[in-house]
């Protein structure tokens, strides 16, 4: 039976790498074969772990590329899971529409915007061949509803990548953002 893609994606503080954990612990609990890979790029917790802004971690593999990720994979598992694929190149839609081909499930986590509200090309192009997409959202860090869907960069940094957390970022839904955008 061929895999299945599930995408989790949202702005910054949602929740998208708890949920792949918790989908990391479902197939930990019935004792499958899976891999777990996250972005080089992303040195915030050291080079081999995933973690949540609350501290949860499992370990993984950093790659550089979406290359590697083939090049890491044994004969047979049965799921595979990626986070932040927003710093990934493209080719990577390519290896994970294999790999739902051949039966692997694949769980991908990464945030569909940048600060400045443009797409993030890898995770709109997996977006649209998933078998579920599961959109979060966080707290609004101005108004406190939960209802933030984009993602504020608090310092003068006009870079799209950039690694980061609270220092850089906030959570804020969409009429903060554009009240602390006309401040500015
Ligand atoms: P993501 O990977 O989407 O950035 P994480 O799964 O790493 O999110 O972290 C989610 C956790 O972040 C929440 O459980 C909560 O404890 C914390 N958090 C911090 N700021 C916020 C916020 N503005 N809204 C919701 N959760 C937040
Ligand atoms: P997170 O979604 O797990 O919180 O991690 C997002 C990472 O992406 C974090 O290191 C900050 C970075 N980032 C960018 O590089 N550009 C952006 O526009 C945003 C919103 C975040
Ligand atoms: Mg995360
Ligand atoms: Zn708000």
């Amino acid at each position: 039976m061929a895999g299945k893609l599930t995408m989790i994606v949202g702005p910054m503080y949602s929740g998208k790498t708890t949920e792949l954990l918790s989908f990391v612990e479902i197939y930990k609990l019935g004792r499958k074969k899976f891999k777990v890979f996250k972005p080089a790029i992303d040195d915030r917790y050291g080079k081999s772990l995933v973690k949540t802004h609350t501290g949860l971690e499992v370990e993984a593999i950093a790659v550089e590329g979406s290359k590697d990720i083939v090049n890491l994979l044994e004969e047979k598992i049965d799921a595979v899971f990626i986070d932040e694929v927003q710093f990934f190149d493209k080719d990577l839609v390519r290896i994970v529409k294999q790999l739902i081909d051949s039966n692997v499930d694949v769980f991908c986590a990464g945030l569909d915007m940048t600060f400045k509200q443009n797409p993030f090309e890898t995770t709109a192009a997996l977006m649209a061949i998933a078998d579920e997409v599961i959109k979060k959202k966080a707290v609004c860090e101005v108004c406190g509803e939960y209802k933030a869907n984009l993602t504020y960069k608090v310092t003068e940094e006009e870079k799209e990548i950039d690694i980061g957390g609270k220092e850089k970022y906030i959570a804020v839904c969409r009429d903060c953002y554009n009240n602390l955008s006309k401040e500015r």
